[in-house]
C-alpha cells in the first residue's frame, strides 16, 4: 500500500512562496564537489530521494558528506585521484540522472563499481552512456548488454579522447562524457542534436575546468584541478512549473514562485505557457552559483491550444505532464512532437499522460513522439495513477485542481524524489487543504 492524494478546487489560490532547489544543479553541485580538491559548501541542496541517493552513494566512495542543516551541506573533496572502491552495491533509486552522471564519474576510476535502481530505473536505457563511455576505455557489465542496471562499471585511467555525435539531445549523456573527460589525456567534445541544459557547463566552468562552448558542440579539455566552491542552489523551475500551471488554469488565482532558477536551456515553460496566452510575469533576475535566479508570477489566464516541438523539447522536456494539464484546459488543439525521449523516464509519459488524463475526461491522443491535446473539455474528478512517477503524480494533482468533484490520486509517495512540500505549497497558497493525503 501506497499513499494517495486526495484533490479538489480551491476556493482560492494566491500568495507568495519558495520551492525546494533545483535538482539537476543539487546532483552536480554533490557531484563536482567530491572530485574537487578542497571544501564545497552547498546550500538549499534538494532534499529529495534522488539527491539524497547521490550523497550516500558519493559515501561509498570514500568523500565526506556533512549535514550542517536544512538542505546545507559541506563536501570534503577527494580530488580527482581519492575515490575508492566501494563495498557494497551503490543504489541509484529513482534517479536516472544519478545513475547516468555517476557513470560519467566511474569510468575513470580504476576500480569496479556496482550500480542498482528502483523498478523504473531498472528499465531505462543505459547504452546512451554506457557505448560511449566503453569507447574511451571504460568496462561495462550488465544486463541487456550493458544496457540496464544492475550494471557493473570498471574505470581506466587515463581515458581515451573522444569526440562523440550524440543522437539525442540530453543534459545527462553530455554530462555524462563530459565528467569522464576529466580523466581522458585529451579532449572530450559532444555535439547534441538541440541544445540540452547547460548546468555542467557553467558549474564545471565555476569549478575551475577549461570547457568551451561552440554552437551546440561542448569540449572539455582536461589537465586543470576542479576546486572546491560555495554554491547556493536556485530553487527548481521544473518543481515551480507545477505551482505557474495551477496559477494559470485556477480561475481567480495569482501566485509568485520567488528564487527560481530561470536558465534558458531550461524555461521553455515560461515560452509555452506564453504562446498558450498565459505571460509568467519575471522579476529582474539575479545571478547564484552561475545561473540566473527570478520570482515568477502566474496569473489566472483564458489559455490557447499551441504547437510544441523541435528545440524547445529538451528546455521543457520535465514539463510536458504539467503542461498537458494546461493543455486540456486551453481553447482548441495542442500538439506535441519531437518529444520521443518522453517515453523513457521514470515512466512512459507519452502512454501515462494519454490514459491518466483521458480517465478524467480529457480529449488527448498518443502519437510515437508526442500528444495531441483536444482542449476545452470539463474535466471530471476520477481515480488516476501515477505509475510512481513523482511528475506523473503532481501533474495528476494539478489536474485534480479544475476537476469536478474529487480526484483521487493513487501512488503519490514519488513526490518526494523531486518535490518534498509540494502539498503544503499548494495547501498554503490555497488557505485549505484542497490536497490531502491518505497514508496506507
Ligand atoms: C536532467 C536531464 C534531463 C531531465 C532530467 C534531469 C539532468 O534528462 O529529463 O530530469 O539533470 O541532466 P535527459 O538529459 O536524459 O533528457
Amino acid at each position: 500500500m501506497t499513499t494517495r492524494v486526495r484533490a479538489r478546487a480551491p476556493k482560492k489560490l494566491a500568495g507568495t512562496v519558495e520551492v525546494p532547489g533545483d535538482k539537476s544543479i543539487s546532483h552536480r553541485a554533490a557531484l563536482l564537489g567530491a572530485i574537487a580538491t578542497g571544501r564545497t559548501e552547498i546550500t538549499s541542496f534538494l532534499e529529495g530521494e534522488d539527491c539524497l541517493h547521490t550523497l550516500r552513494a558519493l559515501e561509498k566512495l570514500g568523500v565526506v558528506v556533512t549535514r550542517k542543516g536544512p538542505g546545507h551541506y559541506l563536501v570534503d573533496g577527494a580530488g580527482l585521484e581519492g575515490l575508492h572502491e566501494p563495498d557494497d552495491v551503490i543504489d541509484c533509486g529513482n534517479s536516472g540522472t544519478m545513475a547516468r552522471l555517476l557513470l560519467g564519474v566511474l569510468a575513470g576510476q580504476p576500480f569496479w563499481t556496482f550500480l542498482t535502481g528502483d523498478a523504473s530505473m531498472r528499465s531505462r536505457p543505459m547504452k546512451r552512456v554506457t557505448e560511449p563511455l566503453a569507447s574511451m576505455g571504460a568496462t561495462f557489465v550488465g544486463r541487456q548488454d550493458a544496457g540496464r542496471l544492475p550494471l557493473g562499471v570498471r574505470g581506466m585511467r587515463p581515458l581515451r579522447p573522444l569526440a562523440y555525435v550524440s543522437p539525442v539531445a540530453s543534459a545527462q549523456v553530455k554530462t555524462a562524457l563530459l565528467l569522464a573527460g576529466l580523466w581522458a589525456k585529451g579532449p572530450v567534445s559532444v555535439t547534441e542534436p538541440a541544445r540540452s541544459r547547460d548546468h555542467t557547463e557553467r558549474m564545471l566552468a565555476g569549478f575551475g575546468a577549461r570547457l568551451s562552448v561552440d554552437g551546440r558542440t561542448v569540449t572539455l579539455t582536461p589537465g586543470a584541478e576542479l576546486r572546491g566552491q560555495g554554491i547556493a542552489v536556485p530553487g527548481d523551475l521544473s518543481s515551480a512549473a507545477f505551482l505557474l500551471v495551477a496559477g494559470t488554469i485556477v480561475p481567480g488565482a495569482e501566485i509568485t514562485v520567488s528564487g527560481v532558477g530561470v536558465n534558458e536551456t531550461r524555461d521553455g515553460i515560461l515560452d509555452a505557457l506564453d504562446a498558450m496566452g498565459a505571460p509568467v510575469g519575471r522579476s529582474r533576475g539575479l545571478l547564484a552559483a552561475g545561473e540566473p535566479v527570478a520570482d515568477l508570477t502566474a496569473r489566472s489566464a483564458t489559455l490557447r491550444g499551441t504547437q510544441i516541438g523541435g528545440a524547445i523539447i529538451p528546455r521543457l522536456i520535465d514539463e510536458v505532464p504539467v503542461l498537458a494539464v494546461a493543455a486540456c484546459l486551453a481553447q482548441g488543439r495542442t500538439r506535441i512532437t519531437d518529444a520521443a525521449d518522453l517515453r523513457v523516464k521514470e515512466s512512459d509519459r507519452i502512454r501515462s499522460i494519454a490514459t491518466e488524463l483521458g480517465k478524467l475526461g480529457a480529449r488527448v491522443t498518443e502519437a510515437p513522439d508526442g500528444l495531441e491535446i483536444e482542449g476545452g473539455a470539463r474535466l471530471r474528478g476520477a481515480r488516476v495513477q501515477s505509475g510512481g512517477d513523482h511528475r506523473m503524480a503532481m501533474a495528476l494533482c494539478v489536474a485534480g485542481l479544475v476537476a469536478d468533484g474529487e480526484t483521487v490520486v493513487e501512488d503519490t509517495e514519488c513526490i518526494g524524489t523531486s518535490y518534498p512540500g509540494f502539498l503544503e505549497a499548494v495547501n498554503t497558497l490555497a488557505g485549505g487543504r484542497c490536497l490531502e493525503e491518505e497514508l496506507p
